[in-house]
């Protein structure tokens, strides 16, 4: 494990206590995707008998929860999440996040909403001051590509098709680059979704994290989001 993946996991270890402490029998646990919400679905497997099951935001997440044991349920049959726990490609000190690096960014948004509580869970590397150095991940519909491409141009983005990559709705992503410093994360996030052929971008601003775990290597600082105090 390289140092990276260390933390990834200091910061799963933390998030199991985090939910253990919020969880009863009957309750239902939204999982992400992505190496950090891997580590946290491997802990998971240990205390499985502390709650009800869980929804996956990727067939990917879905498979591992079923491999470690976990039981994975539809969202269409739950009405409620606990918590929904998720790592991120970047936060910053408003709590507002980048997602969707590993392309499953409308399942999490959908799952994130439909959750009581969100908590985000990182390495250090992830905490920055101003969003939007990592390419902003964009769902769209394959045959809108090119024109919400020419869209983001005059936006000041410059669109770069993840080719060879297709999401688990059958959907492209566009990462758009170039968007630093991205100054008001909600507005932008309103912004691009009102472009007809995006499904979501990956600014979660209006579903931001009501708790962030950052993993660094002497400790796990917690961030909680000011209007929730
Ligand atoms: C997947 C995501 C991930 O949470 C994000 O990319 C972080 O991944 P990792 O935990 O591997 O660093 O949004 O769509």
């Amino acid at each position: 494990m390289n140092k990276q993946d260390v933390l990834k996991k200091a910061a799963a270890q933390a998030a199991i206590e985090f939910t253990l402490s919020r969880v009863c029998k009957s309750s239902i646990i939204g999982i992400g995707t992505g190496s950090t919400a891997n580590h946290f679905i491997d802990l998971l497997a240990k205390c499985h008998q502390n709650f009800l099951g869980t929804v996956a935001s990727s067939k990917i997440s879905e498979n591992r929860l079923r491999t470690n044991g976990i039981k994975v349920l539809d969202p269409n049959d739950v009405s409620e999440l606990r918590i929904y726990i998720d790592g991120a490609d970047e936060i910053n000190s408003e709590l507002k996040v980048i997602k969707g690096g590993g392309g499953a960014l409308t399942q999490e948004k959908i799952i994130c909403a439909m959750a009581k509580e969100f908590l985000c869970i990182a390495d250090d590397s992830k905490w920055v001051k101003r969003l939007g150095k990592f390419p902003l991940p964009i769902e769209v519909i394959p045959m809108a590509r090119n024109k919400v491409a020419r869209e983001l141009v005059l936006m000041g983005a410059n669109p770069i098709w993840r080719q060879k990559f297709l999401t688990d709705n059958g959907n492209d992503i566009i990462d758009a680059h170039g968007l630093w410093p991205i100054e008001n994360p909600g507005a932008l996030e309103t912004e691009i979704n009102q472009i007809s052929g995006v499904v979501t971008n990956g600014i979660f601003a209006k579903n931001s994290p009501d708790t962030v775990f950052i993993a660094s290597p002497n400790q796990i600082t917690t961030h909680i989001r000011q209007d929730k105090t």
